[in-house]
């Protein structure tokens, strides 16, 4: 539940800058120790994973909220360390949800952060948009969708960039 280690130095690279709520940090594999620990401490219960994402400020216009592929990395590289783990260490991981489906009122932070897979105009709660997450996970949770063709969608734009090996390898 912290972003640093017990050196005092953060875990993963500075992932979103959020001066207001805190600044998010990127470590993915963190998913990886959660679920071992799970499965160890507590002798291999279910898991369902219900909230799973972070957030960006709401101080972002719909056309930033939108062109979130930020998102898209976060949530494919957390998808991609719990299927490792649950292919090498067999964790009994049965559902995982991403959070979430759309921006959302959050407890303590209430409207200045927005967590959604869909643009959410505060104003007008009709007044929504798929932002580029959501339609990446429509097409990840599509089951007519080959898996040959899934293996693409875990494998982060992030590894792509040599200048930012480090996000991928975090
Ligand atoms: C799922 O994928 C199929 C095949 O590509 C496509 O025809 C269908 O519209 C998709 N469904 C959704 C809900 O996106």
């Amino acid at each position: 539940v912290t972003d640093d280690n017990s050196r005092g130095e953060f875990l993963g690279p500075l992932f979103v800058e959020d001066k207001v709520s805190g600044n998010s940090y990127y470590y993915p594999k963190g998913i990886y120790y959660v679920m071992d620990y799970f499965k160890t401490k507590y002798g291999d219960p279910l898991i369902y994973v219900t909230e799973n994402g972070f957030s960006t400020p709401s101080s972002e216009n719909r056309e930033q909220a939108i062109a979130d592929y930020k998102r898209i990395d976060y949530l494919c590289s957390h998808l991609c360390f719990l299927r490792k783990v649950i292919k090498e260490k067999g964790v009994n991981v049965r559902g995982y949800f991403a959070w979430a489906l759309g921006d959302n009122y959050e407890f303590c932070k209430g409207f200045t952060v927005r967590f959604g897979l869909s643009y959410v105009n505060w104003e007008d709660l009709d007044d929504r948009n798929l932002k580029e997450s959501g339609k990446w996970y429509q097409r990840f949770i599509n089951r007519t969708v080959k898996n040959s063709a899934k293996q693409d969608f875990l494998r982060s734009s992030l590894s792509s960039q040599s200048q930012k090996k480090r996000l991928a390898d975090a």
